[in-house]
């Protein structure tokens, strides 16, 4: 057995990438890096600083803005802090109004040329397992093992819709649905860095499947690296 040193897991928003990636991380002592993070906070910050999402000023936004994420420094259920020039977002990069604009912040190429380039940085440096849309084909193509995590539209956003329900929102299950088939649908058919398994990738879906069971089939694909 050949540990992989690089670690790309992609797929559709809440297929359960994360759960599998921080689980991994943890058993290979690796350091977790979720790059959706990145572009939650652009967002963020656009819809903060800018009245507009024009493509050229959020490009502009993107490469000045300073993006950190560092170990957990409250306990609330965070896995990691996410700095936003110096400010903790951790939590507002989750709101409705990031989630309904990320994908068209994500699709502008400037903001993920400026996205890309740190995320190589980090994920060079090894020892990385790197979550998002786009780690396996074009982030690092290079990486040892590549996981495309699937799982039905209806299924992850019963998954969101528990997850948001645990943080007392309130958000009906039908709008979480329909905001992520509109998410799925730009990630999937944008010109740049589309969601699509790499060639090389293993695929597999997480429906009816427990997130300890799908680290073990993981497991078992690390066996035959
Ligand atoms: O957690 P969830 O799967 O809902 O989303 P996320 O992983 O935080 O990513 C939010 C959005 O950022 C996605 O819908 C994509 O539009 C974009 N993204 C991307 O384009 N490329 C990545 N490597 C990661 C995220």
């Amino acid at each position: 057995m050949r540990i992989p040193c690089i670690v790309a897991i992609d797929g559709p928003a809440a297929s359960g990438k994360s759960t599998l990636a921080e689980k991994l991380a943890d058993f290979l002592g690796y350091l977790y890096f979720d790059t959706g993070v990145m572009y939650r906070a652009v967002t963020l910050a656009a819809l903060r600083e800018l009245d507009t999402l024009d493509e050229a000023m959020v490009t502009g936004l993107a490469e000045r803005i300073d993006i950190d994420v560092r170990p957990p420094s409250v306990q609330d259920g965070r896995k990691y802090d996410v700095l936003m020039n110096g400010e903790d977002v951790t939590w507002q990069i989750r709101c409705p109004e990031v989630d309904a604009n990320v994908s068209q912040v994500s699709a502008y190429p400037g903001v993920r040329r400026a996205m890309t380039a740190q995320q190589r940085r980090i994920g060079q440096r090894g020892r990385v397992v790197m979550v998002g849309r786009d780690i396996g084909t074009v982030v690092l193509p290079e990486a040892d093992l590549k996981i495309y995590l699937d799982a039905s539209v209806e299924e992850r956003a019963r998954r969101r819709y528990l997850e948001v329900q645990q943080r007392g929102e309130n958000i009906s299950y039908q709008s979480i649905l329909s905001s992520m088939k509109k998410r799925d649908q730009i990630d999937s058919t944008r010109e740049v860095a589309p969601l699509r398994p790499a060639d090389d990738a293993v695929i597999l879906n997480s429906d009816g499947v427990t997130a300890e069971e799908v680290l073990e089939q993981v497991k078992a694909l690390l066996a035959d690296c």
